[in-house]
């Protein structure tokens, strides 16, 4: 990846990869598909759990400071109310009276005679904007009345505010600790789009780090720097990476600073994560809102406080995408046109392919016992099906850093053939020596 202007064809090229190769499918596609909501295929499902999983070994394994949590989705509207996301969670709307569709005003452009216009029919008959909320509403229990209102998260950040003091007394932390999630979070977007950037249902994931209030300022810059750093460590190349501050006409109603972390998608500039300074607005709210104290006694200081909250919010599944469309590249290997996906090993859904030169029964025992001998350690694929030239463009292709291939003097020396992804260079080793050897070039 090098262009840093915006590049519509290596979208659609990614897109049609990760359809074909069972990365991402449109969801009930069978009736037609849902607007905008997508499955995640064999592969995809893979890649989205390695995405989570790199993103918790460097948040919470990797540090002493942050523990995890997996709250509830569904909640009741007084954490809302408490939160502002009743009042405040909106988009301004307006719909076109001649053709009955609905835009965000914020996002239409006015011609420059100053008239807007309705991207579908032209027609400048539009209403005035009005607010709509984003959250998805519902019921709990068979009587859907006011009081079984019941509303999806639209972030997972909540759920850390309101176990604070659990977490506070379980694990015996002290500020500045950390509280981890991830999980799903649902916005009834009005305009959802360019495939899994915006959707209704996606995945978050949040830390929520509280700290003494007058440190805050230190550890939003500490958060920004480390949360730029991860992206770049698993392969994102720093010129298609950048830190944007907010206005402070575009601050959240919780936000005093916001920086976000944005990457150049084929179709421009978009957020990948925000990093927010959401001061002790939600703890506040919530120990008012509740009449639980979510207060800190600082027994060295003998000093009570409400922590500060810095906040890292990523998205799981628009990460994803971007690390698809960084890692998507074509070459040529030997004369040989190639596309290949250069993830990051740690995010790649096979680590290794298995793959026995032919079909015939002789290779299949010894081709099973490598498969068995590395299944333990890493996610790999088998495949004896088509030439063993179109089986390495196959795994070329989804992005699997190693292929092992067993061939007919693997029999006699108890040998294989290790080639690798990018350089398409092969070495021959024992197979005693395999695991080692991966593992070492691996080095997840
Ligand atoms: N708790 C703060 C919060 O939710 P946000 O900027 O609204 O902040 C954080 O969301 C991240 O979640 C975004 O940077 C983005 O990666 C992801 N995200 C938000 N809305 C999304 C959507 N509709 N579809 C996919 N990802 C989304």
């Amino acid at each position: 990846m090098s262009a840093t202007e915006p590049d519509p064809q290596r979208m659609d090229a990614v897109v049609a990869l990760c359809k074909r190769r069972g990365f991402i499918f449109p969801s009930a596609e069978i009736y037609g598909g849902f607007r905008s909501t997508y499955d995640y295929g064999p592969l995809g499902v893979q890649m989205l759990r390695n995405v989570k999983e790199a993103w918790w070994r460097s948040m919470v394994q990797l540090r002493d400071d942050v523990v995890g949590l997996d709250a509830a989705i569904l909640g009741p509207p007084d954490i809302w109310r408490a939160s502002g996301h009743l009042d405040t969670f909106t988009d301004p709307l307006v719909d076109c009276r001649k053709c009955q569709q609905r835009w965000r005003a914020d996002h239409l452009e006015p011609a420059e005679d100053g008239t807007v216009r309705c991207p579908s029919c032209a027609s400048t008959d539009l209403t005035e904007p009005r607010d709509f909320n984003l959250m998805f509403k519902t019921h709990t229990g068979p009587v859907a009345d006011e009081g079984s209102v019941a509303y999806l998260r639209p972030e997972t950040a909540q759920g850390m505010f309101l176990n604070f003091k659990n977490v506070l007394q379980t694990t015996r932390k002290k500020p500045p600790f950390g509280i981890a999630q991830v999980g799903k979070s649902f916005r009834n977007e009005i305009t959802p789009g360019n495939y899994v950037f915006r959707t209704r249902e996606f995945e978050q994931m949040e830390l929520e780090f509280f700290v003494p209030p007058a440190d805050a300022p230190r550890w939003f810059d500490h958060w920004v720097e480390e949360r730029h750093r991860w992206y770049v460590e698993l392969g994102i190349p720093g010129d298609h990476l950048r830190i944007r501050p907010h206005e402070k006409e575009e601050l959240s109603h919780y936000s005093v600073a916001t920086s976000d972390v944005e990457f150049l998608f084929p179709f421009g500039w978009g957020e990948l994560e925000g990093v927010a300074n959401r001061t002790d607005f939600d703890l506040k709210a919530h120990a008012t809102a509740s009449g639980e104290s979510l207060d800190y006694f600082d027994q060295a200081a003998n000093e009570r406080y409400v922590p500060h909250v810095i906040e890292p919010a990523a998205g799981a599944t628009r990460s994803m995408m971007a690390f698809l469309v960084a890692a998507y590249d074509q070459d040529e290997i030997g004369g040989e046109a190639r596309t290949v996906l250069r993830l990051h090993p740690r995010l790649a859904p096979y680590k290794v392919a298995v793959l026995p030169l032919s079909k015939k029964e002789m290779l299949t025992p010894l081709a099973r016992d490598v498969l068995g001998l590395l299944q333990p350690r890493y996610l790999c694929d088998y495949d004896d099906t088509q030439s063993i030239g179109k089986r390495y463009r196959r795994q070329d292709e989804v992005g699997t850093p190693f292929c092992v291939t067993v061939d007919f003097d693997s029999l006699d020396d108890a040998q294989v053939t290790v080639r690798e992804r990018d350089s398409a260079q092969q070495v021959r080793l024992p197979i005693s020596e395999l695991v080692d050897h991966l593992t070492g070039r691996l080095n997840l």
